[in-house]
């Protein structure tokens, strides 16, 4: 039996997280869980309730209602907010993109979301995945500081513009990532166990090889 494994990728706006998390899920049979997504889907949801990030009240009383479920699909998992699954394209509206670090940025935005993302490593296992890889800001830091392995990506500023602009994204990834570096609670840093990767000058072939490596002597060991 392959030992089960918790992978955590870390790092800033279009430092090729989800993209390198997708592929190494697939190859290892790992539950892909992107907690990024889960800010978003909150900042989608409180927009759209017509709450704004500086009321710290209104956005305690919608995060105290939440019912948050998970459904997967093609080895992902997708939260579920009150029975909806929140598309795709809501999730990287220009609105949600502009706003989305603002919302993550209130203690309790982060708490209500906390059991839940560290509820995926049970759901992994009921679903007999050999393991999960969890890309966000804090998984080192504060989700599984107890994961198998830890990894940091980074790339430069213009690399990562050029990526978002060639999705045809209006985001302005390095104003969120200092947003995101400069908050108090759960700061996107490099964990200190984490093992870091430039994106800029490693192709994704090149990077997903890399982790590979590290999982495959982590489970030798066993
Ligand atoms: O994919 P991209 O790099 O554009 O961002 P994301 O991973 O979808 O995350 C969107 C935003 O959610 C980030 O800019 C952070 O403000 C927040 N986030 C966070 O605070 N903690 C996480 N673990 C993941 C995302
Ligand atoms: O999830 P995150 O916002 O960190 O980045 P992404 O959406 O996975 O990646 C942004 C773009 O960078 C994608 O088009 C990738 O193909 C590209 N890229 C990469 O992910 N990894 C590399 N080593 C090089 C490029």
């Amino acid at each position: 039996r392959t030992k089960f494994l918790t992978v955590g990728i870390d790092g800033g706006a279009a430092t090729g997280k989800s993209s390198t998390s997708r592929r190494v899920a697939a190859i290892y049979k790992l539950l892909h869980v992107d907690t990024g997504s889960h800010y978003r889907a909150l900042a989608a949801g409180l927009i759209a309730a017509g709450v704004s990030p500086e009321s710290q009240e209104a956005i305690e009383s919608y995060t105290q209602k939440l019912a948050l479920d998970t459904v997967i699909e093609s080895g992902s998992a997708h939260i579920v907010v009150d029975g909806v699954r929140p598309a795709d394209e809501d999730l990287r509206s220009d609105a949600v993109n502009a706003n989305v670090s603002k919302f993550a940025a209130v203690p309790a935005v982060r708490e209500a979301l906390r059991d839940y993302q560290r509820s995926q490593r049970e759901l992994a296992h009921q679903k007999a995945f050999d393991g999960l890889i969890v890309e966000g800001r804090d998984i080192g830091s504060v989700i599984f500081p107890d994961a198998d392995l830890l990894f940091f990506l980074e790339a430069d500023e213009a690399t990562r513009a050029k990526r978002r602009a060639a999705e045809g994204q209006q985001d302005a990834v390095a104003e969120r990532d200092k947003m995101d570096a400069t908050r108090k609670t759960a700061p996107l840093t490099c964990p200190q166990n984490a093992e870091r990767i430039d994106t800029g000058s490693n192709s994704l072939e090149e990077v997903v090889a890399l982790i590979g490596s590290r999982i495959d002597a982590k489970r030798i060991k066993v």
